[in-house]
């Protein structure tokens, strides 16, 4: 999915279960407010863009801090885009459709970036994070999250399988080239999951004005016109990444359950939704079939 059109696709999907099945599994408001206390979001006046604000979940944690005015929200899917425009608390946010990687705004114009859960989508997440530099005023924050390789063998193949999972030398790499100094970070993960190296929010401040100091030489490097090959490949990447993605939800469902059952929840606030009772009843059903076929 690590590609525009392939991302463009499955948003054009997952957007109708987004808000239900992704974040309060993989990206709860826990997660979301702890990563935006490192943004410095408290300061009066400030102006924010939230890059590839999907359906507007975290652009709901910044509005808790900004007035909606202030903050303007750029995603390259429409669909995701129109669930977040639908939320009454960000009716006055600005709303953009445009690319991470060549944000349609001018240079130095924000206080603070901010862009959770996109960075996996970006073919050339340099090239993204050199954009958050420019669009920030010297003196501004940038926060990215994203997330994290896997560490167990099987969980890196199918994340590998689905999309970007940067180590995380690659993203203070990305931060320190890209000229960010006094660079932060954190670990997040929701509560289920009991490795501590499942996301990271980093943030960077901008010490120069203009561009970032190697925008120029990557220009170059942005990936070609995909070819008609390609192009003909694409709805076959787009299905064996999305099954891979998809393997995600019963794995976060079963951790979900198991950490509910082993120890006491602690801070996340959302609870397991019908949504994702019905798909645990339907694995179990799944399974049950399964197993009545193998075993008669
Ligand atoms: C996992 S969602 C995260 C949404 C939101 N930030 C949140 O916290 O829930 C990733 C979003 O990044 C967007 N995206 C992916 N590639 C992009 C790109 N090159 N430019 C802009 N948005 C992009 C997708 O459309 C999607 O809405």
């Amino acid at each position: 999915m690590q590609h525009k059109r392939e991302a463009y696709w499955f948003y054009r999907f997952l957007s109708i279960f987004y808000d239900k099945f992704v974040n309060p599994l993989f990206w709860t408001e826990r997660m979301r407010d702890t990563s935006l206390a490192l943004a410095d979001l408290n300061e009066d006046n400030l102006q924010v863009i939230d890059v590839g604000s999907g359906t507007g979940f975290t652009t709901q944690g910044i509005v808790q801090q900004i007035a909606a005015k202030q903050v303007t929200c750029v995603d390259q899917s429409p669909h995701q885009m129109a669930k977040a425009k639908a939320k009454a608390d960000l009716a006055n946010c600005h709303f953009m459709l445009g690319d991470a990687e060549n944000i349609p705004v001018e240079t130095d114009q924000f206080d603070r970036y901010v862009s959770a859960g996109s960075i996996e989508y970006w073919p050339n997440p340099q090239q993204g994070i050199c954009e958050a530099y420019r669009v920030i005023k010297p003196g501004g924050k940038a926060l990215l999250i994203g997330p994290l390789e896997p560490q167990s063998a099987f969980s890196r193949w199918v994340a590998n399988t689905w999309m970007l999972f940067p180590k995380e030398e690659e993203y203070l790499r990305w931060y320190e080239k890209a000229g960010f100094s006094d660079i932060q970070k954190i670990y997040v993960r929701p509560h289920w999951v009991r490795k501590d190296r499942y996301g990271i929010a980093l943030v960077g401040t901008k010490t120069t004005k203009g561009a970032s100091p190697l925008a120029q030489s990557i220009e170059d490097q942005r990936p070609k016109e995909k070819t008609l090959k390609e192009q003909l490949l694409t709805p076959f990447r787009v299905l064996i990444g999305s099954l891979a993605g998809g393997l995600f939800i019963p794995i976060a469902l079963i951790g979900y359950l198991r950490a509910s059952i082993k120890q006491p929840r602690k801070g996340d606030s959302h609870q397991l939704n019908s949504y994702q009772w019905m798909t645990i009843l339907g694995i179990l059903i799944a399974l049950v079939v399964i197993s009545w076929l193998i075993l008669r």
